[in-house]
């Protein structure tokens, strides 16, 4: 028997070297997918097993069966969490702006035999607002911070949102949050000085080297921009990690004709 062991362990090792070899012509990666024999295409990651580490500690927060749910994953990369959801039954539509994440995310989605339950499209979270789709669960991880328009970005997908929205950012350090009046005295504006007024900080330079990052909110400003874009401010799942649901109609300011003329969408019919 040991001949045979031992050409069967030579052919399942040309077949991982091949894997290896797809993968790093596919490299650099930002995710860290596991393809099965322990090839993995980040395992270096800074962050640890990224986000596989994330995804377990959000993953008892959402519906185990998303049978008949449409997902919209914004800033897909390279579609982990596309497929963790298409895995529980939903039909994902990904979309991501840098074409280099979604050659890796269509490769895998082949690997994972998901390509039919994840259509990947090369889009903006801005592009959004000129195409007619809602979604059951919109996924907004890792983006806002990414943005010049973060709040043009929320209300976009706020408009295309049904049931549920899971938003991940980076945010100042603290826990903290304030009741803030409903309407400020121009004399009082010192008030909003105080660290728990909601609050961004505007990156001009870089964050972590990345020049990319642009906003960066606290705790009170994540939650008070959500509410503001018409959302209902759930659990804080995890870090940073907010579950929310469309808030009732009339809850947060209108704001149609300037999301009409920032994204150059149509006026509707008279
Ligand atoms: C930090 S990664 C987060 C990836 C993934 N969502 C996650 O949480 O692991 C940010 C991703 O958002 C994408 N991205 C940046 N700006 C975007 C935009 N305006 N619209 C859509 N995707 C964007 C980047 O290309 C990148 O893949």
């Amino acid at each position: 028997m040991k001949p045979m062991t031992d050409a069967l362990e030579t052919r399942t090792s040309s077949v991982d070297a091949d894997l290896q070899t797809q993968v790093q012509a596919l490299a650099p990666w930002f995710h860290n997918l596991h393809l099965g024999n322990g090839v993995e295409t980040a395992p270096a990651h800074a962050l640890g097993d990224f986000p596989a580490f994330k995804w377990a500690q959000i993953a008892p927060h959402i519906d185990r069966d998303l049978s008949g749910w449409t997902v919209l994953d914004i800033g897909c990369n390279a579609g982990f969490y596309s497929f963790e959801l298409a895995r529980r039954g939903a039909r994902v539509t990904a979309i991501d702006v840098d074409e280099h994440y979604l050659r890796q995310a269509r490769w895998a989605a082949g690997r994972f035999d998901l390509a039919d339950r994840v259509e990947f499209r090369q889009m903006s979270v801005y592009d959004l607002a000129r195409q007619p789709q809602t979604y059951d669960l919109v996924w907004l991880m890792g983006v806002f911070y990414h943005l010049r328009h973060p709040l043009l970005a929320l209300d976009i997908v706020r408009h295309l949102t049904r049931r549920q929205l899971v938003l991940q950012t980076m945010t100042l350090p603290g826990e903290t949050t304030m009741v803030t009046p409903a309407d400020l005295p121009l004399d009082a504006r010192a008030t909003m000085c105080e660290r728990d007024w909601p609050s961004m900080a505007f990156v001009e330079h870089r964050v972590a080297g990345d020049p990319t990052n642009w906003w960066v909110p606290n705790h009170a400003c994540v939650q008070a921009m959500l509410r503001s874009a018409g959302f209902e401010v759930g659990a804080r799942i995890i870090d940073e990690t907010y579950l929310c649901t469309p808030a009732a109609a009339g809850q947060a300011p209108s704001v149609e004709d300037e999301l009409r003329a920032a994204t150059g969408t149509l006026a509707p019919a008279q």
